[in-house]
């Protein structure tokens, strides 16, 4: 039996639309505000998908820089996996499209895990490299939530918005993707989901009326006390199998839903706040793109270096949950051309 090689991740990369949308843009039409939405989630902006712009486009604009940074063309990813739960159509995947893009020749597919999706997709690449079925895993986290949003329920549609962000995962001598957790409770499918437009429940006049294509959450407190609960337990199996301590991580990277269920997880893993990234404030809660998307910030904006030991977690509907434990070691990014 041939032994198991090592994966790590070699380069991520983001992409945002260019509508930026304020909290103050809702005021217009929903009975809320900038203050509540701001104190209860953290958010003040996020970005939508305009015209020409998809889950597949921005996925793929994630994907470039990610290669771009990797030094790496194009032509030797030869697998690609895109997290989503909004693909640009149900049928062919948008890890198709974004390989149309790419303008290249490899295995494509999507994976829907909710906001767990990135946990899961890494968790897979690695798995696929480490196995030698793969030499490069192009991992993508991306959404187009404002598509599937009910403007007229407040207390979703102000929490999400859109983005990708991608990791390229290739084969190393050292151990760069530590270990995944992943979970499932498929018993409480009804506490967030888009309950129509299925096969379930087939497009018709009563689904549009009945507006079950857009995202339903039965309680947004429901759901924060489960995902701090999953977030926190799930890194703490996790380190727990990897023979670390809280102390030994240098920089976590949790799912970006709301400010306050990432403190909530560092509060029950003892880890101290200023070693939780967050950019949920710029950027809302971008499901299956937020860990990469936020991978991608934090890199480029220095709080990464080789060496530091990563946590990523997240949480989303399913309710699915998990965990990765990865050690850095892309050096920083070149400047941008003209920055
Ligand atoms: N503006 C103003 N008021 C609002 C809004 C809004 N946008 N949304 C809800 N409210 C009202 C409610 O109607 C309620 O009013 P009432 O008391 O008159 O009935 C009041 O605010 C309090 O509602 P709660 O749901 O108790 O508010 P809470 O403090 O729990 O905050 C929130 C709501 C932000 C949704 C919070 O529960 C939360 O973040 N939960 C996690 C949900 C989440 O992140 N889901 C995303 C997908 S899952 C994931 O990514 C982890």
């Amino acid at each position: 039996m041939t032994s198991l090689r090592n994966a790590r991740i070699t380069a991520v990369g983001s992409a945002l639309p260019a509508r930026l949308v304020p909290n103050s843009w809702f005021e217009s039409f929903l009975d809320t505000s900038d203050e509540w939405i701001r104190s209860r989630t953290g958010i003040r902006a996020r970005h939508f998908v305009g015209e020409g712009e998809s889950t597949a486009s921005l996925g793929t604009d994630a994907a470039r820089r990610a290669l771009e940074a990797a030094g790496v063309p194009a032509e030797a990813v030869d697998l690609i996996v895109v997290a989503t739960l909004t693909p640009d159509r149900p049928m062919p995947s948008a890890a198709t499209f974004v390989q149309a893009m790419l303008e290249i020749s490899c295995p494509a597919f999507d994976l829907n895990a909710a906001c767990s999706g990135f946990v899961y997709g890494l968790s897979v690449a690695a798995a696929q490299v480490q196995a030698g079925a793969a030499e490069r895993v192009l991992v993508i986290g991306a959404e187009s939530l404002s598509r599937v949003l009910d403007f007229t329920d407040r207390a979703t549609c102000v929490l999400f918005g859109d983005g990708a962000g991608a990791a390229l995962v290739e084969p190393s001598d050292e151990p760069g993707i530590l270990g995944s957790v992943l979970e499932l409770d498929g018993t409480q499918a009804d506490l967030l989901t888009i309950p129509g437009g299925g096969s379930a429940d087939p497009p018709s006049e009563e689904t549009l009326a009945g507006r079950r294509h857009f995202i339903k959450m039965a309680s947004g407190q429901a759901v924060f006390k489960r995902a701090v609960t999953g977030m926190a337990g799930a890194c703490g199996e996790l380190l727990e199998k990897a023979g670390m301590r809280p102390e030994d991580v240098a920089l976590v990277v949790p799912h970006q839903a709301n400010e306050r269920i990432m403190m909530a997880v560092a509060n029950r893993l003892g880890v101290p706040h200023e070693k939780v990234f967050v950019d949920v404030a710029e950027v809302g809660n971008t499901s299956a793109a937020s860990i990469p998307i936020a991978l991608d910030h934090a890199w480029r904006s220095g709080r990464l270096a080789p060496g530091d030991v990563v946590l990523t977690t997240a949480f989303g509907a399913g309710l699915s949950w998990g965990a990765n434990l990865v050690r850095w070691t892309a050096p920083a990014p070149a400047p941008a051309e003209g920055a």
